[in-house]
């Protein structure tokens, strides 16, 4: 309410600079956990599932000498049990930063307005900034420079594809995307992503047929076709997805020895197959283990302690 908080709600919260910075503060801290954040408490407000956000934050804030702890969200009732603001302002009397996962991103947008402390998006039906940031971490360790390098996201136009294709279209990657029609990303973010893409030195290119958006690409990104709370679309999803696996034959067209990269969880066998999953070009679970750091480098920078990092 008219402070001057950082939130990180979506990945245009962020400018290029700033994740730039995240990410060296991430690398820096995973060469070497330092106690930043002794005395800081984190909570996590969860009204969906999670393995990996939920352990790589708690774990995370350990690392840098914090404490977090996770909250029961049928519990808490977030808007249904008590309003959203007031949740909002009671946690903010306890605890230095929230990660929150939810439903519409409107939510978090409300719990955030009434905030006085930084809020995290820990997912929302429409982005996953958390996410993104370790998967360039990832990429990063793998190539240094990220200028030019192309990747490519192959499915539905959901929370994972619209954080990711925005961080990477700030960092002058050479972004691709191939979604079927109607699944594609909503239309300001195609737009802030063409600005970021333009004023780094990057490349948005928006298709729909996935052997256009994967050739030569050095590495290749899939998430599943059905999200939390849309299992009822799930058949005719399958049906709107077809030709959209990433199996080998797909990946035959992407450049010799192209990363593959998946979020998880995977449904196995739908958007990619095992054999992709366990290839050698695989990063998945170096990418999981990727948001610990990620993920205590946002903290830390939220919390305005980031610059105190050794590099
Ligand atoms: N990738 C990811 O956010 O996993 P969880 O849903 O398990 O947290
Ligand atoms: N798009 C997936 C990501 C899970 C981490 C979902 O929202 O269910």
């Amino acid at each position: 309410m008219g402070n001057q908080v950082r939130h990180l709600l979506s990945a245009a919260d962020l400018s290029g600079e700033e994740i730039s910075f995240l990410l060296d503060t991430a690398s820096a801290l995973k060469r070497k956990p330092q106690p930043l954040l002794k005395g800081k408490h984190l909570a996590l407000l969860f009204e969906k599932p999670s393995l990996r956000t939920r352990v790589s934050f708690e774990i995370g804030i350990h690392h840098l000498g914090g404490t977090a702890m996770s909250l029961n969200a049928n519990e808490v009732g977030l808007g249904e049990r008590e309003a959203i603001r007031d949740v909002s302002r009671v946690l903010a009397r306890y605890v230095d930063i929230v990660a929150v996962r939810t439903f519409g991103q409107a939510i978090v947008e409300e719990y955030a307005e009434f905030s006085s402390i930084p809020v995290i998006n820990a997912l929302t039906n429409e982005e996953h900034p958390c996410q993104a940031l370790a998967d360039i971490l990832t990429l990063k360790e793998k190539w240094g420079d990220l200028r030019g390098r192309s990747i490519a996201f192959v499915g539905d136009g959901n929370n994972v594809a619209a954080s990711l294709i925005l961080t990477a279209a700030s960092l002058g990657m050479d972004t691709r995307m191939a979604a079927p029609k109607g699944y594609g990303l909503p239309e300001w973010l195609v737009s802030e992503a063409s600005a970021r893409a333009a004023s780094s030195g990057g490349k948005l290119t928006l298709v729909t047929d996935p052997r256009a958006a994967i050739r030569g690409a050095e590495a290749v990104y899939t998430d599943v076709w059905t999200s939390m709370g849309q299992e009822r679309e799930a058949e005719r999803r399958r049906i709107d997805f077809a030709g959209f696996q990433l199996n080998s034959d797909l990946m035959s067209g992407a450049a010799l020895g192209a990363f593959v990269m998946h979020d998880l969880p995977a449904h196995r066998g739908e958007e990619i197959t095992d054999e992709v999953i366990e290839s050698p070009g695989s990063i998945i679970f170096d990418q999981a283990e990727n948001r610990v750091w990620a993920q205590a480098a946002a903290v830390a920078f939220l919390l305005g302690v980031a610059h105190q990092v050794e590099r």
